[in-house]
C-alpha cells in the first residue's frame, strides 16, 4: 500500500489566478486605462481610442513585431496611481521604465507582473520600505533600478535570488541595514551608493569600484578603504566578541536567537498554511505567476499508458493493479488519451467550485481539457459509477457537453472534458473586463438562454427517472462556445454525490423546497432555469449562488416584486434595454423567469412548459 501511495501524478501546473482570461481588453483599451490612473497626462494625447498603440506609434509604447513589449514613460512629469490590473493586460510587457516622473508612495505591485525583465523606477519620489520577498516572483529580471527614490528599509533580499540580475542601481535612497548576498555571476553593474547601509560588504562584492558603495558611512571592508576590523562596533557577528563586551553582545545574541525563533515560526506557519492552501485547492494568485510548481496527484498503481479502446477487455482487471491508474475514456470524439498524456501535459489551476478543484491542462497532441478532481463521489461503487459516466458519454446534443474521460479512485475521480476558451457564462455575465459585454446584446442573451432550454429538456428526457436530471445548473457550469451556444456541464450527478455533500455541491439544493422541506425535484430544475434567466436579463449576480446570501442581488425577490408592480422594464440590465424594440419580450422573458422561481413548486411551470413559453419569444 505504501508504494501504491508513494507513485504521484505529477501535473507541472503553470499557476495562474482566475478564470480564463478570454475576455481580456484589447492593448488599446488596457493603455487607455493605465493612462486614466495617472494624473498629468497631457504628454500621452497621442494615446487614443481610434489608434492602435504599435501602428500609431503611441508615446512611450515599445513594441516588436506588433506586439507591445516595453513601456518606456521617461522624463513626462506623469504622478498618480499605476494601474497594474491594465499592466496585466499587456501579455508581452517585458521593459518598464518610469525614470524621471514625479509617481509617489510604496512601491506598486509590480511583482504581479511575473514576466518582467527591467524595472526602471529611477527618478522618482517612491518612498517606504520593500517588502523583502518582493523580488520573489520576478525570476526573470535583469535589470532593477530603483535610485533617487525615498525608498527606505532593508534592501529586498529576495534580489539575490535573481539569477539573471545583470544591473542593480540603489543609489540615492535611505536603504538600511545590511547588503544581501548578492552573489550572481551576471551582476556586472551595481551601485549602492548614498544610502545608509552599514556592515560589512560582502566579499565578492569587493570586485565593484568603491564609488558603488560610497556615501554608507556604516559600510566597512573591501573595496572601501575603510577595514571593517579597525572599528569594533562593525565587527561582523561571526567574529568572536571581544572581552569587556561581553555583556552587550550577549544580550545582542539573546535578541538575535529571538529573532531567529520568531523567523523560523513565521516560515514554520508560512509552510504550513501554504500546504493547506495547496490541500484546499484555493485559487492561486497571480503573483505566482511563472513560477512552475508540481502539483501531486495521487495515483495509485503503476503509471501505465492507458489501454484505449473502450473499457470491455479491462473491466475485467480493473480490480487488479493496473488498471486503476489508467484514465477510462468515455468519449472519443477528441481522440484517444491516456494517464501518461495528461501527467506530461503542461497545467494551470482554473480555480474552485463546490465540487472540488478543476485544472487546464494542454497536451501534446493540442488538446486542450479540463480535469475536474472531485472527491465526494461514492454513492455508487466503481461499476455503478463506470456505468453513469459510459452513460453520460455516450450524449450527443448541441448544448450539452459531453465528459471525455474519467479516472476512479476511491478517495478521488478525476473527470475530463474538452476545454472551452470563453469560459463560462458567469465569467462572461460578471467578469469585470468591459469588453465582452458588448457582444452580450438582446439577441445573444435570448440565444443563450434558449440554448440552455434546450440542453435541459434534452437531459430532462435522458435522464427522466432521476430526482434532478441536472441538478447543478447555475452560470459556472454552462460555458460559452466561440459564437455563444451554451454548454452544460457538471449535470446529472445526483446519484454519484454522497448525499450529505450533495445539499452543499449542488445549486438545485438551494431551492426553496429543500430549504423547508428536504425535498428536491425535477421542478428544481426549473427553479435553477428561472436564477438564469433572472441573471442574464439583470445582469446582476444573483445572492442565491452564495451559501450565506451575503452579496449579490436577491434576483427572485426584485423581480417578484418589480412583477407585482408592473415596473418590469426597469430591472433590464441597461446593456440590452437601450433595444426599444425588444423591451416587450424581454420583460415576457422576465416573466417566465419569475415564474420558474416561485418557491411553491407547484406554481413553477413544467419544465416542458417552461421551454416551450421560451421558444415562443
Ligand atoms: C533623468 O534626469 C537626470 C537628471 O535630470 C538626467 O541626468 C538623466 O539623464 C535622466 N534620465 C533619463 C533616462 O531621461
Ligand atoms: C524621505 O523619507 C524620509 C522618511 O523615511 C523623510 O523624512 C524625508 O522627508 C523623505 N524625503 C523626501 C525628499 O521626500
Amino acid at each position: 500500500m505504501a508504494a501504491v501511495r508513494n507513485v504521484f501524478l505529477f501535473l507541472t501546473i503553470f499557476l495562474v489566478g482566475g478564470p480564463p482570461l478570454s475576455c481580456s481588453l484589447s492593448d488599446n483599451e488596457a493603455l487607455l486605462k493605465l493612462r486614466q490612473s495617472f494624473t498629468h497626462a497631457e504628454s500621452l494625447n497621442s494615446w487614443n481610442q481610434d489608434s492602435q498603440p504599435c501602428a500609431a506609434r503611441w508615446t512611450g509604447i515599445i513594441c516588436h513585431r506588433g506586439v507591445i513589449t516595453g513601456l518606456h514613460l521617461t522624463g513626462l512629469r506623469l504622478s498618480g496611481q499605476i494601474d497594474i490590473e491594465a499592466l496585466l493586460e499587456l501579455r508581452s510587457l517585458r521593459t518598464v521604465s518610469l525614470v524621471n516622473n514625479s509617481f509617489a508612495g510604496p512601491i506598486p505591485e509590480f511583482n504581479r507582473i511575473g514576466v518582467l525583465k527591467s524595472l526602471l523606477l529611477t527618478g522618482n519620489d517612491f518612498s517606504g520600505a520593500i517588502p523583502t520577498d518582493f523580488f520573489a516572483s520576478l525570476a526573470s529580471l535583469k535589470k532593477v533600478w530603483l535610485s533617487s527614490n525615498n525608498f527606505s528599509g532593508d534592501i529586498p533580499h529576495s534580489l539575490a535570488k535573481l539569477s539573471y540580475l545583470i544591473e542593480l542601481h540603489l543609489e540615492n535612497n535611505q536603504f538600511s541595514g545590511k547588503i544581501p548576498h548578492l552573489h550572481q555571476a551576471a551582476l556586472t553593474s551595481l551601485d549602492l551608493s548614498n544610502n545608509k547601509l552599514e556592515g560589512e560588504i560582502p566579499e565578492n562584492l569587493a570586485k565593484f569600484d568603491a564609488n558603488a558603495f560610497a556615501g554608507n558611512e556604516g559600510l566597512c571592508g573591501k573595496p572601501l578603504p575603510k577595514s571593517c576590523d579597525s572599528n569594533n562596533a562593525q565587527i561582523s557577528e561571526e567574529n568572536a566578541s571581544p572581552p569587556g563586551e561581553s555583556q552587550g553582545s550577549v544580550s545582542k545574541l539573546v535578541v538575535a536567537s529571538l529573532i531567529a525563533v520568531a523567523v523560523f515560526l513565521v516560515v514554520v506557519m508560512f509552510l504550513s498554511a501554504s500546504k493547506r492552501r495547496e490541500e484546499k485547492f484555493s485559487k492561486l494568485g497571480r503573483e505566482q505567476m511563472n513560477e512552475m510548481v508540481e502539483v501531486h496527484v495521487p495515483s495509485s498503481g503503476h503509471r501505465e499508458q492507458l489501454s484505449r479502446k473502450g473499457g470491455d477487455s479491462r473491466r475485467g482487471s480493473q480490480q487488479g493493479k493496473g488498471g486503476m491508474s489508467d484514465l477510462v475514456v468515455v468519449n472519443e470524439e477528441k481522440g484517444t488519451f491516456g494517464m501518461a498524456d495528461l501527467m506530461k501535459a503542461a497545467a494551470e489551476v482554473l480555480g474552485n467550485g463546490g465540487l472540488g478543484s478543476a485544472y487546464k491542462a494542454v497536451m501534446a497532441n493540442g488538446l486542450s481539457v479540463v480535469v475536474k478532481r472531485i472527491r465526494e463521489m461514492n454513492k455508487l461503487g466503481k461499476d455503478g459509477f463506470d456505468a453513469e459516466m459510459r452513460r453520460m458519454g455516450r450524449l450527443q446534443h448541441h448544448n450539452i457537453l459531453t465528459p471525455l474521460a474519467y479516472h476512479y479512485r476511491r478517495e478521488e475521480k478525476l473527470l475530463v472534458s474538452e476545454y472551452i476558451p470563453k469560459g463560462s457564462l458567469l465569467y462572461v455575465l460578471h467578469g469585470d473586463r468591459g469588453a465582452c459585454h458588448a457582444e452580450l446584446n438582446w439577441a445573444t442573451r435570448l440565444k443563450i438562454v434558449k440554448g440552455i432550454a434546450r440542453g435541459l429538456g434534452f437531459l430532462h428526457s435522458e435522464f427522466a427517472t432521476y430526482d434532478l436530471p441536472h441538478g447543478n445548473l447555475k452560470s459556472s457550469n454552462i460555458l460559452l462556445s466561440d459564437t455563444y451556444e451554451p454548454l452544460l456541464s457538471d449535470y446529472a450527478f445526483h446519484p454519484l454525490i454522497n448525499p450529505n455533500n450533495a445539499t452543499e455541491a449542488m445549486f438545485a439544493y438551494k431551492s426553496p423546497e429543500y430549504a423547508q422541506r428536504q425535498e428536491v425535484s425535477p421542478k428544481s430544475d426549473v427553479y435553477c432555469l428561472g436564477i438564469i434567466i433572472l441573471e442574464i436579463l439583470t445582469g446582476k449576480f444573483p445572492s442565491q449562488y452564495l451559501s450565506n446570501g451575503k452579496g449579490g442581488t436577491d434576483v427572485v425577490q426584485w423581480v417578484s416584486s418589480a412583477v407585482a408592480e408592473k415596473r418590469e422594464a426597469e430591472l433590464i440590465d441597461p446593456e440590452i434595454a437601450n433595444d426599444a424594440n425588444a423591451v416587450s419580450r424581454m420583460v415576457e422573458l422576465l416573466r417566465i423567469g419569475a415564474d420558474c422561481t416561485q418557491s411553491n413548486p407547484q406554481q413553477r411551470p413544467e419544465m416542458k412548459e417552461a421551454i416551450r413559453r421560451i421558444e415562443e419569444i
